[in-house]
């Protein structure tokens, strides 16, 4: 069950986010730069709620506050070179 795919964007699965977690990562940026989650071209409009629904599980080693574990820039959207 471990091989459901979380960040279809960037084929990130289950396990391997669950790695990220058990290596350190206790925020969003930190399971992004283990993993690539989130950095697909829907910019974690998909994924990124379960990868904090994953890092609120319990126990928190972190003991962060959720909002401390998104810490998430606006989605950039491709543009046109048209359009500028
Ligand atoms: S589904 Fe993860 S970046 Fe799009």
């Amino acid at each position: 069950m471990n091989d459901v795919i979380i960040c279809r964007c960037e084929g990130v699965r289950l396990s391997e986010i669950e790695q990220a977690i058990r290596e350190g990562a206790s925020a969003v940026p930190g399971v992004k730069k283990r993993t690539r989650a989130g950095m697909g071209p829907c910019q974690g409009r998909v994924c990124q709620r379960v990868v904090l629904q994953l890092l609120q599980q319990p126990p928190s080693e972190a003991g962060e506050s959720p909002d401390a574990l998104q810490r998430s820039r606006s989605p950039v959207r491709p543009t046109l070179l048209g359009d500028l």
